[in-house]
C-alpha cells in the first residue's frame, strides 16, 4: 500500500481566484499575514479541542500547528468546498466540515470545543448572520471558552447591543500594522457574573458607549 505525503496547502493565487469569484463570502484579496496570525494564535490552549471558523487556505491553521496544537485537537470549518477540500487533504488527522460556521449544531454539542479562531468576514455580514454564528460558536465552546476574531475595523466587529444579547464582552487584544490591511484582534467571551457583594468592575452602559465612540 503506498502512502502519498499530504498536498502542499493552497497559496495566495488561490485565495485571489476565490476572492474574485465571490468578494463578498471571501471578503479579503489576500489571506492573513504571520504577523496576525501570531497574535491570532498565542493564546489558543493546547492538548484541548479548538475550533477554527472560516479557515480558508489554513494560515491560521498552520501557525497553531506550529505553535504546538495538535492536528487531531483541531476542527476547521469552511463554507468553500475548494477550501475545505484541500484542508481535509492537507490535515488529515483534522476534522473537516465543509459547511456554514452558523450551523455548528449539527455537528458539535454543548463544550466540545475549548477555544474558537475565526477568520470570518463578520464586518461583511448581516446583523442577522452573525448573530447566528456566534450563538453557535458559544453554543459548542465550553463555559470558559474564548473566540478569537479579528477586524480591519477601528473597533469590535459585533456591536454591543448583540453582545449583550448574547451575555458576552469583547476585549481588544492586540492590534498590527504588518497586514494588508492592519488588523486588530478580539477576544470574546462569556460575560462572568459578578462576584456576590462586590460592585460591576464597569459602569451598566460603559461598553455600550466605548463601542459607539
Ligand atoms: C477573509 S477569509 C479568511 C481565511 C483565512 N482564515 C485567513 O485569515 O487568511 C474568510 C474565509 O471564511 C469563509 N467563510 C465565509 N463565510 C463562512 C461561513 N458562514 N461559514 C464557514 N466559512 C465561511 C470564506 O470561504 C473564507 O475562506
Amino acid at each position: 500500500m503506498s502512502h502519498h505525503p499530504p498536498p502542499p496547502p493552497l497559496g495566495p493565487a488561490a485565495f485571489l481566484a476565490a476572492f474574485l469569484r465571490s468578494p463578498r463570502r471571501i471578503a479579503s484579496a489576500l489571506p492573513s499575514g504571520a504577523a496576525l496570525s501570531d497574535i491570532m494564535v498565542r493564546d489558543i490552549p493546547l492538548g484541548v479541542p479548538i475550533l477554527e471558523l472560516g479557515a480558508g487556505t489554513g494560515v491560521f491553521t498552520r501557525a497553531m500547528l506550529h505553535q504546538g496544537v495538535a492536528e487531531a485537537d483541531l476542527t476547521l470549518i469552511e463554507r468553500h468546498p475548494g477550501f475545505a477540500r484541500r484542508l481535509a487533504a492537507c490535515h488529515p488527522r483534522a476534522r473537516v466540515l465543509d459547511g456554514d460556521a452558523a450551523r455548528l449544531g449539527r455537528h458539535l454539542a454543548k463544550g466540545d470545543v475549548a477555544a474558537a479562531i475565526s477568520g470570518l468576514p463578520l464586518l461583511s455580514m448581516s446583523t442577522a448572520t452573525k448573530f447566528r454564528i456566534l450563538a453557535s460558536v458559544f453554543g459548542a465552546l465550553c463555559r470558559d471558552g474564548a473566540l478569537y476574531q479579528f477586524t480591519y475595523g477601528p473597533r469590535a466587529p459585533v456591536p454591543a447591543a448583540m453582545l449583550k444579547r448574547l451575555g458576552l464582552v469583547a476585549e481588544e487584544v492586540g492590534f498590527t500594522w504588518r497586514n494588508l490591511p492592519p488588523a486588530r484582534v478580539y477576544r470574546l467571551s462569556r460575560r462572568q457574573a459578578p462576584a456576590a457583594g462586590h460592585a460591576p468592575a464597569t459602569a451598566p452602559g460603559a461598553e455600550e458607549r466605548r463601542d459607539a465612540a
